[in-house]
């Protein structure tokens, strides 16, 4: 199978390459497609050997001309990037860009009928409709990487979707799940990158800070499998050892186990059946000793609250969740807001916000775009 995998330079794409390094028979790199980080981009294409690199960051791709391994043809920009997940050569696209930029050139490998493993779920929060509905059309396969997701997908693997009453997302609680909530003023960018579980990229670490990666997920979930809010929940699981459950009408509730390492859900994504040795540890139950589970606090974690008025609403609303959220993390991470500030920003954009359904791209990038100006203006006033 011939990947393009789009982030190739972060968390995802690099634990992507560790499975295709694991199965040179099954999988070749057709193209990587990086934003800044040229090193990482050089260091990857000596190891997988793509045809193409793209940058989408022209001075990023600047710096790695004359670099890159015989056979390997460099480009930059957003638009290569959209053409090469849409190529005949492509089999297969590991959507791991973060943000909302990454929804060009994964939808573009959506409308061209490729198998897509979804990490990037702001996709989803912010252009379901259009990309589940893009996805009917071309007959794209996607499937999820988010390990949540991935869990839930399993663990409805031969069962009837109509018996489905609830679908449990787990949540690690990040690393203030005890943490005085009178303190959390004070957090810096390094504790809140530091998760208990998970090795991630710095704005999916911050969102399991303030939760609003759950958050965010409750609304992909809500698109990947087609489910009304009122059958999607979370519940904090410190251990993050069950990724998620599927509660059927019988009472029955499946949960899918794994220890906790990206790799797991991005083999299942890459290759299901039969399954694929992904690289991570055994999971030794008698080692672990003990699961638990709490409710989530909402107070605590207010984006949780937010996201239950959010998927109530039109999609203008996730839109410009995403939106400010992606904009209040990162000026979170550039120290100029507190770590509390980051969901009341969202929230204060979310009340200027008509709800409204949003049906074309076009429209997407400009409730986008206006979130992203409120947020800013929210954050300097
Ligand atoms: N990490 C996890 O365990 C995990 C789990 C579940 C879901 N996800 C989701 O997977 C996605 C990637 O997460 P990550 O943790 O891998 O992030 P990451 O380590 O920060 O990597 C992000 C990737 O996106 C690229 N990128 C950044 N800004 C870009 C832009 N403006 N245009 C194009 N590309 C850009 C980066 O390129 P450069 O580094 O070259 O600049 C890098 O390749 C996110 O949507 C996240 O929510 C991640």
């Amino acid at each position: 199978m011939r990947m393009t995998v789009l982030g190739a330079t972060g968390s995802i794409g690099c634990s992507t390459a560790d499975v295709m390094q694991r199965h040179p028979d099954k999988f070749s790199a057709f193209a990587l497609v990086g934003h800044q980080n040229d090193e990482k981009m050089l260091e990857l294409a000596n190891r997988l050997h793509p045809e193409w690199v793209v940058m989408t960051d022209a001075a990023a791709a600047k710096r790695l001309q004359g670099k890159l391994p015989s056979g390997a043809r460099l480009e930059s920009g957003m638009d290569a990037a959209v053409e090469l997940s849409a190529a005949a050569e492509t089999d297969m696209v590991m959507a791991a860009m973060v943000g909302s930029a990454g929804l060009p050139a994964t939808l573009s490998a959506v409308r061209a009928g490729k198998r897509v493993g979804l990490a990037n779920k702001e996709c989803l929060v912010t252009a379901g409709n259009i990309f589940m509905q893009a996805a009917r059309e071309s007959g794209a396969e996607v499937v999820p990487v988010d390990s949540e997701h991935a869990a839930v997908h399993q663990c409805m693997q031969g069962h009837d979707y109509n018996s489905i009453t609830q679908v449990i997302l787990t949540a690690s609680g990040g690393p203030f799940r005890q943490r005085d909530p009178a303190t959390l003023h004070t957090v810096t960018p390094e504790e809140a990158v530091a998760h208990p579980n998970w090795d991630m990229g710095a704005k999916i670490s911050v969102d399991s800070a303030t939760m609003m990666n759950k958050a965010l997920e409750l609304i992909e979930a809500r698109w990947l499998f087609d489910l009304t809010p009122e059958k999607l929940s979370a519940v904090i699981h410190p251990e993050s050892i069950v990724h998620a459950m599927v509660e059927y009408r019988d009472g029955s509730v499946l949960a899918q186990l794994a220890m906790p390492d990206m790799r797991m859900p991005i083999a299942y994504a890459m290759q299901a059946e039969p399954r694929l040795d992904s690289g991570i540890a055994w999971l030794d139950l008698a080692k672990t000793g003990s699961l638990s589970f709490q409710a989530v606090d909402n107070e605590r974690f207010p984006a949780m609250a937010l996201v239950q008025q959010v998927m109530q609403g039109e999609n203008s609303l996730s839109i410009a969740f995403n939106a400010a959220n992606e904009v209040a993390n990162a000026a979170f991470r550039q120290r100029t807001i507190r770590f509390t500030d980051i969901v009341s920003t969202v929230e204060k954009v979310l009340s200027q916000v008509d709800n409204v359904r949003v049906g074309t791209l076009d429209e997407v990038w400009l409730y986008d775009e206006q979130a992203r100006i409120m947020a800013n203006e929210v954050i300097s006033a």
